[in-house]
């Protein structure tokens, strides 16, 4: 530790943000821009708590500083960075990728110092000539360049970088930096996690493993095959000591456990040979984020997910992911795009394959080709349609990116259909007939987020539930991972357990098992209490309801079973007998 510690405070705003100084390392310093209420849906699917984005600042001979901050900490992260640096004698700017969370104060950079020099993949130095508008000085590198730093004259350790291209993590110019000197491997968006507290490393795993998961599924997941790919790279380096990530705590304490779930996720997700690819246009209007939106409801059902960035995919790679792929997700292109992106959407279109799936979203980039004309292109190709064009009428809340993903669920249960069905003929048909006497009661669950044009819900029949502990009263529900409410159901929120009485179950039954389009309202002509409980709406004509909180979610092989605890509860009517479900056959519900 070579730095005292220090929390600056930023300037009384509405919204908390704070600023964190702290050695981690020999002649290395972290400052954390933490961004306390940054919620869920407003950044890339971040759970409830909040996010950080890391820079580092590393000094040997000369002096390295690693990514920035989102420009929302400009009148906070310039002062601070300059009581402790003069910006001018900062020689080198790392640029992990271009992302304008980690890339926001660049240009204010370049101001105070236009000597520095950037370093980044060659697609970042080109992604940077369009976000910053002004000259600045380049180093374009690929894995296994270095940048030595020299040897810092008190410590005497000698900071020498080495890069290792790690395209797609999250966007296509994403470079890792790794330090000989201190063995951090600098990796910016992959291994990070949304989550903001001042603990500075991973010493608590249990309280960040969901989000790190989380993240993963929305950001990593996509694209399984370059995590392993950058893994592989990785592995030929000397030890990694600590893992320096762009969003949450540091990862040194429990190494072994983080990269062995990305192995473990992305080999699972790298198996099989059916994909859909999600193209997207990084650096235009929302089509990053609803491609990812779609991409996680994808690999909500299991299917293989690629993203493919339209702008930074080569025609040959383009040609082969997309005629290759069993389904394609396109979006809105614009009406006049430079000759680069007129030439990959006429390599994409040429490409497309009879009998694939395809899907196309408004990118909402503010002058794009109307998505009906982008439809009718697909359709007079002959695809067959995986889901309705997902129109996007105004910048993008929660309930379109709920209506997204369960348009990704969708396709993606297109492509896994088949072994789902095998899946289910697998079982020995005594073994069958013996599970399918376990029997439970008829419930539905039922949960709703957020506020006005914001607003997301959802509600499904349940029988796969059980009381599991007495204190504090806490209840199980096994469900599916492809479920639309799963996305509901994360750590800390509230949902809302319908029992269903023995009298009059059936018509409740009969609705909620109806086939809802993506995004659609499921409370349509329900009875309603509205109020009666948090989390989610009552059924008027349930038997009872449990207000319930998730506590833990346990991953099993095609549930998530979700402990709640029950914080509140009613009984309409004391002498109605809750509604059984008896079962035949083990292999449904
Ligand atoms: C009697 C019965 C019980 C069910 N129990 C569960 C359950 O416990 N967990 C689950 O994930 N799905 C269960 N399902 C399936 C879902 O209710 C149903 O497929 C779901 O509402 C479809 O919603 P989705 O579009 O969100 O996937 C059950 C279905 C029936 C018919």
């Amino acid at each position: 530790m070579t730095s005292p510690s220090a929390i600056a405070s930023s300037p009384a705003s509405a919204a908390r943000l704070t600023l964190q100084w702290e050695g981690i390392a020999a002649d290395t310093t972290t400052i954390r821009s933490l961004d306390w209420d940054r919620s869920r849906f407003d950044i890339e699917f971040g759970l409830r708590n909040g996010t950080t984005y890391n820079a580092f600042l590393v000094r040997g001979e000369r002096t390295a500083l690693v990514d920035t901050s989102h420009a929302k900490f400009r009148d906070s992260w310039l002062p601070l960075l300059a009581t402790q640096i003069d910006p001018q004698a900062i020689d080198y700017l790392i640029v992990s990728h271009t992302e304008p969370d980690h890339s926001g104060l660049i240009g204010d950079l370049i101001d105070r110092n236009p000597e520095i020099e950037i370093v980044g993949s060659k697609v970042a130095i080109q992604f940077l000539e369009n976000q910053v508008h002004r000259p600045f000085r380049s180093r374009a590198v690929k894995s296994g360049d270095g940048l030595d730093l020299g040897r810092h004259p008190e410590s005497g350790v000698e900071h020498r970088f080495e890069f290792l291209s790690a395209p797609n993590l999250h966007w296509p110019d994403t470079i890792f930096s790794f330090d000989h000197g201190t063995g951090i491997l600098y990796t910016c968006d992959a291994f990070g996690l949304h989550y903001c507290s001042d603990e500075l490393f991973d010493s608590d795993p249990g309280a960040i493993a969901p989000d790190f998961r989380f993240y993963y599924d929305c950001l990593m997941g996509p694209n399984a095959r370059s995590v392993l790919q950058a893994m592989k790279r990785m592995e030929a380096l000397p030890p990694i000591r600590t893992i320096a990530v762009g969003h949450g705590p540091l990862l040194r304490h429990h190494l072994d456990l983080w990269l062995g779930d990305y192995r473990e996720w992305s080999t699972g997700r790298s198996k099989g040979e059916a994909y859909a690819a999600v193209c997207y246009m990084s650096q235009y209007g929302f089509c990053d984020r609803i491609s990812q939106a779609i991409a996680r409801g994808i690999g909500k059902a299991e299917a293989q997910v690629q993203l493919v960035d339209l702008r930074a995919t080569d025609p040959q790679e383009l040609s082969a992911l997309v005629g290759e792929a069993s389904a394609v997700v396109v979006p809105t292109w614009p009406a006049q795009p430079d000759s680069d992106l007129q030439a990959s959407i006429g390599t994409l279109l040429a490409a497309l394959q009879p009998k694939q799936w395809v899907g196309c979203y408004d990118a909402f980039g503010g002058n794009d080709e109307a998505i009906d004309t982008v439809a009718d292109r697909l359709r007079s190709l002959g695809q067959n349609t995986g889901f309705e064009p997902l129109r996007i009428r105004q910048v993008p809340d929660a309930t379109d990116y709920q209506r997204c993903e369960e348009a990704g669920t969708d396709l993606g249960q297109l492509l896994t259909k088949e072994k789902t069905i095998a899946a289910m003929k697998s079982l020995d048909a005594d073994l069958d007939k013996a599970l399918g006497r376990l029997s439970g009661g008829l419930y539905v669950v039922t949960a709703r987020q957020g506020e006005g044009d914001g607003v997301r819900s959802g509600a499904m029949v349940a029988s796969w539930v059980s009381q599991a502990s007495f204190d504090p009263p806490g209840i199980t529900v096994a469900v599916a991972r492809d479920r639309a409410i799963e996305a509901l159901m994360q750590v800390g929120d509230r949902f809302v357990l319908n029992i269903l009485g023995e009298q009059n179950h059936q018509q409740l039954l009969r609705h909620f098992l109806r086939r809802f389009p993506p995004g659609a309202d499921r409370f349509a002509g329900v009875n309603l209490l509205e109020g009666a409980a948090a989390g989610g709406p009552v059924l008027g004509d349930a038997l009872a309801f449990l207000g319930c909180r998730v506590a833990q979610r346990m991953e099993g092989p095609d549930h998530w079973i979700i402990y709640a605890v029950v914080e509140e509860g009613n009984v309409a009517d004391t002498n109605a007998a809750t509604a059984v479900h008896h079962r035949k056959v083990g292999n449904h519900y």
